[in-house]
């Protein structure tokens, strides 16, 4: 099969389209023909992107953990998909990803895909989407009424949150540079502040829940607008025991795991229309390297998707 492949750990000036074996599958997986394939720009700064669990070198890899296509073959064990089954999913991190023309996925990690949308857009859900509804629901159990803070509102995840804070019911407030203010007020945002002239901290206080997706100072920040008793939850930095403690508030650092009940929920809010994938562009596989280059400059709207093959979107 063809794929975008990196033989050294580096950045995505390493990726090369090349042909490489198509995997195999073991008990409970499923070999999917991918027809796309979501990226995250900063996967090349994850060591799980190059190492088994258990910390051994996987070079070559291939990267992107969201894919959108079609069941070729199923393995033993497996009863609850059948071939030509058009599905979406979140890959395990630790293995190759869907950057390629077919990849081996546990059964269990897949669900139909939304019908109202084409594999791109799928491709452009699992990751993102996952990470919001366990960031919102699993861990900070936002409810309806409840205020909300959503950092990096125009990326990938932020597109998420916001969508899915508003259909719970929360009233939203979100972080994102002043091109993006419009395109996350429409996605449902009650307030936005642009980042770069007004400093959150000193607007808004009493929250019940800040979701940051940013880290650095954006996060050193969040506590103090946190009312006694509210939730933190950072995808990308630490939330210290102690810190949460000296503010009187639960913190939480996660990792998104994959969740086929989680998707079927999210491919249903999709198909009734309550959330959309923001995608920000899609490049063929063969621009892998590109795709990445551009998610780099840090300032996407929404998703980077990879179209594997020539067929429709
Ligand atoms: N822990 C997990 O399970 C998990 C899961 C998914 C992703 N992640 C990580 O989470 C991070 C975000 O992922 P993503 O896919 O959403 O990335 P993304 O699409 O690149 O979005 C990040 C957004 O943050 C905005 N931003 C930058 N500086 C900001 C600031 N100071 N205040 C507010 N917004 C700011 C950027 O746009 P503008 O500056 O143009 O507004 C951009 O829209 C990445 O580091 C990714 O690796 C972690």
């Amino acid at each position: 099969m063809k794929a975008a492949r990196m033989h050294t750990r580096a950045g995505p000036e390493a990726l090369v389209y090349e042909d490489a074996p198509t995997p195999e599958i073991g008990s409970g997986e499923v070999l999917v023909r991918v027809r796309a394939a979501g990226i995250t720009p900063t996967e090349f700064t994850w060591s799980s992107t190059f190492t088994t669990k258990d910390k051994k070198s996987r070079l070559p890899i291939i990267p992107a953990f969201e894919v959108a296509g079609a069941v070729e073959k199923t393995g033993p064990t497996v009863s609850d998909l059948a071939e030509g089954d058009a599905v979406y999913g979140l890959l395990d991190f630790w293995r190759d990803g869907a950057a390629a023309e077919h990849v081996a996925v546990r059964a269990a990690d897949l669900a139909p895909k939304p019908e109202s949308l084409s594999f791109t857009h799928a491709a452009a859900i699992p990751l993102s989407g996952l990470t919001a509804w366990q960031s919102l629901f699993d861990y900070a159990k936002l409810n309806k009424g409840d205020t909300v803070l959503i950092h990096g509102a125009g990326g990938g995840v932020g597109t998420f949150a916001v969508q899915l804070a508003r259909w719970r019911g929360a009233r939203v407030f979100a972080t994102c540079s002043a091109e993006k203010a419009g395109l996350v007020r429409s996605l449902g945002a009650d307030r936005v502040i642009d980042y770069s002239s007004v400093k959150f901290q000193e607007e808004l206080s009493d929250l019940d829940v800040v979701l940051d997706t940013v880290g650095g100072e954006v996060l050193d920040n969040s506590w103090s607008v946190l009312r006694r008793g509210g939730s933190l939850v950072t995808i990308v930095g630490d939330a210290p025991d102690e810190t949460a403690a000296k503010y009187g508030v639960k913190g939480f650092s996660i990792l998104v795991e994959p969740n086929r009940n989680e998707l079927v929920e999210l491919a249903r809010l999709v198909d009734a229309g309550e959330v959309k994938p923001v995608v920000d562009s899609v490049f063929p596989l063969p621009r892998a390297r590109e795709a990445y280059e551009s998610g780099l400059s840090g300032h996407s709207r929404g998703k980077l998707v990879l179209k594997v093959g020539n067929e429709g979107e």
